[in-house]
């Protein structure tokens, strides 16, 4: 494959699949996915598809994907909690192309399981200090202008078992508990206009409708910002295990205040100093304080193939893939390192570039059977560059466990696979 290199060092499109099959070879030539091919279905063959009648349309009145693709699920780790009701699943980022996630691999996280909310018993309770308590049932809240943004969604565990050496093998349980869909729905400050806010008002408090009630303080700069109630995701209704009928988005921030089947909006002058914002989410530093009210999900990247599901399964030429995304704004820049972080090369990133927004990256690379420690660095707009794992615990200490956005590495072994592991 030496001819694949130009004089510049860039990979010419002459003969990047050099694995292919030239036009009268019929072999057992092995697919991507690793499952053999039936010679009978190869050119010049006419495969067993062909010849007949497909199935009508309505066979899947709800499309279903492939049945060669059943294994792009949501996983959890069943030995990391107690019960699946108070539990979490992680979306497969592996198997997944471009920036939007399919809601049906949206993860779920859940501190009460997933209520059956009937659409006409749902109401919006706002109340406190505001001019007019007003109870808004669904259609209500349709009638008021509508808002479409893409936003990811990333719990603040996401990667908290990886705070003191890398644990999971695996990109999906490693980085999945992050999700990207657009949301339809309708801005706070436009039903804020709507109850009339006093000048008290400095809070919003969001409470669940799950038996979990869920519920946190909103800063009101924040509150007239950007979030959204939203009641769709990627153009359907929202999904029972994403809040149905209605959820709470906080664009870039922490995944825990976007509450889910939210029923109440109550504005006051303080923080509610709830459960999930004083005994959880909140970060034990080395001196015995915590910090707390850490929303913002800072820059993070991970490199989705190669990874510990995506082995390279043969040598030459490859595309690397990747997310990154920042709640801080939008991504500006991704580098790559194959060697653990001495040498970096700016990736291609791929449009639209969106505020609060999973970022596709990728990267041509040659793989001739060396060990490779591939490592990838997000920056924002607002000059962020994502931290490396030292200097995230020189800053915070060993004790945390949300909010660890730090370089992770993946060690291609010589056989091709791959594994999550700690650099130092
Ligand atoms: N809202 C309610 N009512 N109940 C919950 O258990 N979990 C929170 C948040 N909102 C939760 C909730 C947490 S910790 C996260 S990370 C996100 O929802 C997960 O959203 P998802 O299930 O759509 O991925
Ligand atoms: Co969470």
């Amino acid at each position: 494959m030496a001819d694949n290199k130009q004089t510049d060092g860039t990979i010419s499109r002459r003969s990047l699949i050099g694995g292919a099959a030239a036009i009268g070879s019929v072999g057992l030539a092995k697919t991507v996915t690793g499952a053999e091919s039936n010679p009978a279905n190869l050119p010049p063959n006419v495969s067993e598809w062909t010849p007949y009648l497909g199935s009508g349309v309505d066979a899947n009145p709800y499309g279903m994907p492939s049945p060669y693709e059943e294994h792009v699920i949501r996983r959890n780790v069943e030995w990391l909690t107690a019960s699946a009701e108070s539990s979490v699943n992680f979306t497969p980022l592996h198997e997944l192309e471009g920036f939007v996630t399919p809601n049906g691999l949206c993860f779920e996280r859940h501190h009460g399981g997933v209520p059956e909310v009937i659409p006409s018993d749902y109401r919006l309770m706002i109340n406190g200090l505001v001019d007019r308590q007003l109870i808004f049932t669904l259609d209500d809240l349709k009638r008021f202008p509508q808002t479409n943004r893409f936003y990811f969604l990333e719990c603040a565990a996401n990667g908290g078992m990886e705070w003191r050496g890398a644990q999971l093998n695996g990109c999906q349980f490693t980085f999945g508990m992050v999700h990207n869909v657009q949301y339809t729905g309708v801005l706070l400050k436009d039903l804020a206009r709507e109850v009339g806010v006093m000048p008290d008002a400095k809070w919003v408090l969001a409470e669940g409708g799950d038996s979990a009630g869920m519920n946190r303080s909103i800063p009101i700069e924040k509150v007239m910002d950007d979030c959204m109630i939203a009641w769709a995701m990627n153009g359907e209704a929202l999904r029972p295990e994403q809040g149905y009928p209605a959820r709470l988005v906080v664009p870039g921030w922490e995944g825990n205040m976007w509450v889910k089947w939210i029923r109440r909006l109550e504005f006051g002058d303080m923080p509610y100093m709830a459960r999930e914002e004083t005994s959880k989410y909140t970060d034990l530093m080395e001196d015995g304080k915590a910090r707390m009210f850490t929303w913002v999900m800072d820059a993070k990247s991970v490199v989705t193939s190669p990874s510990p599901e995506k082995p390279i399964l043969e040598k030459g030429i490859h595309q690397l893939r990747g997310l990154a995304w920042s709640g801080r704004g939008k991504i500006t820049r991704v580098d790559v390192s194959l060697d653990g972080g001495r040498n970096w090369k700016t990736t291609e990133i791929h449009g639209p570039v969106l505020d609060k927004c999973l970022t596709r990256f990728t990267m041509p690379f040659e793989w001739n059977g060396e060990e490779l420690m591939v490592q990838s660095r997000a920056m924002d707009e607002t000059g962020y560059v994502q931290p490396t794992i030292d200097a995230l615990q020189a800053e915070r200490g060993l004790n945390s466990i949300y909010h660890n956005n730090a370089i992770a590495t993946w060690l291609v072994n010589k056989d091709g696979s791959v594994d999550n592991v700690r650099l130092g």
